[in-house]
């Protein structure tokens, strides 16, 4: 197990701006979710069907529920907020991220497609939310909530600034955080990728799928859903899997691999989902707990990361030279 401690959260909002300022114009990263076929299986898994998006599900689900003001946490570029404004889901979004060479796009973006004056772009860190009590209808995630290192603090902010009634949505990488992954737990992915053709693997033995550069990767996604779970009543969810093919295509020489290997993959992962390898993404929907269970919530949510440091503290002092995850 490697070591995550409390001090090297408060650095990963720095390194995680470099590098998404960075990823804005010249992206790196191997997204398995824009393969063609991928993205009909995922939509399939959501919606039921190939063709119906995760947002035309979304608005099935919602009927003729609209909202008035919505925030959007870790929004990127921000392709999910014009896309919420074009469709008439919400009136006016607000929406943040760490890293200023986004919401610089964003905001292009937004007046370029004629949105400008609906959506609002600001720069801030989400571990420290300073959010308006009672303010928003619906606040939404879409891949950010998976890189929040104090899932708690964040959690406690959403149920005091939506309003009555109001939803939470995400969109997000639920499975393995990166402190998780070992040997054994990637022993099932590199027993499977053993058997792919040789000459369209980039390695030999899959590596631990751990992001190099950026510190808030999968920071603690594993526990994204049992926290959400503490403060909020889940009114849907979608699992989409990405167990097999958000591990594998990152590991795979794509100019070399056969016309058939995305499909391959794709029946490969439902094998793997049908063999009880958990899903690792997922769409929830989902709304604040009614007093007192609310106010029980952010009490836990409140004393949980002071336990968690009490107990860090004391096992690093009784194991010094021991890696221990915070
Ligand atoms: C995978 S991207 C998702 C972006 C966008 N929601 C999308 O779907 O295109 C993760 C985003 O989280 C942002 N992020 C990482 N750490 C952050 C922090 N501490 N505060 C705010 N945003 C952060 C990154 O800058 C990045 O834009």
């Amino acid at each position: 197990m490697r070591e995550c401690t409390p001090v090297s959260e408060e650095k990963q909002q720095d390194a995680a701006a470099q590098f998404w300022d960075q990823e804005s114009v010249s992206p790196t990263h191997v997204s398995w979710m824009a393969d063609p076929s991928v993205r009909e299986y995922i939509n399939a898994s959501i919606s039921g069907s190939p063709h119906i998006w995760p947002m035309d599900w979304f608005l099935q689900f919602l009927g003729t529920r609209r909202f008035g003001r919505a925030l959007s946490i870790g929004c990127g570029t921000g392709p999910l907020e014009r896309d919420l404004i074009r469709r008439g889901i919400c009136r006016q979004v607000d929406a943040f991220d760490g890293s200023p060479g986004s919401i610089d796009i964003a905001r292009n973006l937004a007046a370029e497609e004629g949105v400008g004056d609906h959506i609002h772009y600001y720069v801030d860190d989400f571990n420290e939310p300073k959010l308006p009590r009672n303010a928003y209808d619906i606040v939404f995630f879409h891949q950010s909530l998976h890189h929040v290192a104090k899932l708690e603090k964040l959690m406690a902010a959403i149920l005091r600034t939506l309003r009555r009634g109001g939803l939470l949505y995400i969109d997000e990488y639920i499975g393995p955080s990166r402190f998780d992954w070992d040997d054994v737990l990637i022993a099932p992915h590199r027993a499977l990728f053993a058997q792919m053709p040789a000459e369209c693997r980039l390695f030999d033995l899959l590596p631990l799928p751990i992001h190099p550069v950026d510190p808030s990767e999968a920071i603690r996604s594993s526990e994204i859903m049992p926290q959400l779970a503490r403060g909020f009543r889940l009114l849907a969810r979608r699992d989409y899997g990405g167990t097999i093919l958000s591990v594998f295509f990152p590991a795979i020489d794509w100019s070399r691999a056969p016309e058939s290997l995305a499909g391959d993959l794709i029946a490969a992962e439902k094998q793997a989902l049908a063999d009880g390898l958990p899903p690792y993404h997922a769409i929830a929907v989902a709304t604040p707990k009614r007093a007192p269970m609310r106010w029980l919530a952010r009490v836990g949510y409140f004393v949980t990361p002071k336990l968690r440091r009490i107990r860090w503290e004391i096992r690093k002092r009784l194991h010094p030279d021991e890696e221990v995850k915070f």
